[in-house]
């Protein structure tokens, strides 16, 4: 493992009865660094932000943070770590306010260091603060979501799929306060299925494919790689 690196995935697998939705699955990650996973669906790419968050263990190989092996440690374990997530679909709690549910998701995590001293307003939901959540449409509940896991002060932040549900405006402002939090050093891992958002935001790809990576490098030389296109033209 580089010394620098922040998060490593060695060898990675995980299964579901006999399927394996992880097939020694490794790549690594530096603070500061944005890394896209793209790939057909059912490919792996949440159950990779699965394995690292800490909602279940690698059942083969190892997921090292900062230099320590972390695979056996909960999810609130990680998140006191600094490791933080956002959900493909949200759960709010809709009863709550914009405001409630970020105290409700801070009770649990004493942040060692304030990454954005308002979280709400760092996502664009400052006029929605009061509003109970589920009164929010699909991309305001992304954005909260996102601000509940900044709000975690989290070193390695995992965003799962948080374009579905944005217009394209939104999504600028998106791209762009998440590049100013890996500007703050932070270490991302962006699963995304919008390649505009990719190219807007990550250093670089892993390509999935089957609980398999197929690629790892450039977005701009994946959209070259016959094994790449084969997937997407095949799927
Ligand atoms: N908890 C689970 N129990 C059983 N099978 C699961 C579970 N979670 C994921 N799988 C299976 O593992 C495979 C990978 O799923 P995963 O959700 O990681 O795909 P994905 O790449 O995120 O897909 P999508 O782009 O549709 O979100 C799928 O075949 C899925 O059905
Ligand atoms: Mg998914």
């Amino acid at each position: 493992m580089p010394p620098e690196s922040l998060l490593t995935v060695a060898r990675v697998v995980k299964r579901f009865g006999g399927f394996r939705a992880l097939d020694e699955v490794s790549f690594s990650l530096k603070a500061g660094e944005i890394l896209g996973v793209v790939g057909p669906n059912g490919s792996g790419k949440t159950t990779a932000i699965n394995v690292i968050s800490g909602l279940y263990p690698a059942d083969e190989g190892d997921v090292v943070f900062n230099g320590r092996s972390i695979n056996r440690l909960s999810m609130s374990a990680r998140a006191k770590l600094g490791i933080n997530r956002t959900f493909q679909i949200p759960k709010p709690f809709k009863a709550l306010t914009v405001s409630e549910n970020i105290e409700v998701a801070l009770h649990n995590i004493r942040p060692t260091r304030q990454l954005v001293d308002d979280p709400i307003a760092f996502v664009g939901l400052n006029e929605m603060r009061h509003r109970q959540a589920g009164s929010l449409n699909s991309g305001q509940q992304k954005l909260l979501d996102l601000a509940r896991a900044l709000a975690g002060a989290p070193q390695l932040l995992l965003v799962d799929e948080l374009a579905a549900g944005m217009n394209p405006s939104e999504l600028d402002v998106v791209a762009q306060k998440l590049r100013q939090v890996a500007e703050s050093g932070v270490g991302m891992i962006v699963v995304e299925h919008l390649m505009g958002f990719v190219h807007q935001l990550a250093d670089r790809v892993v390509v999935m494919n089957a609980g398999k990576e197929i690629f790892e490098g450039q977005l701009s030389e994946a959209a070259e790689d016959p094994t790449v296109i084969a997937v997407y033209l095949g799927g």
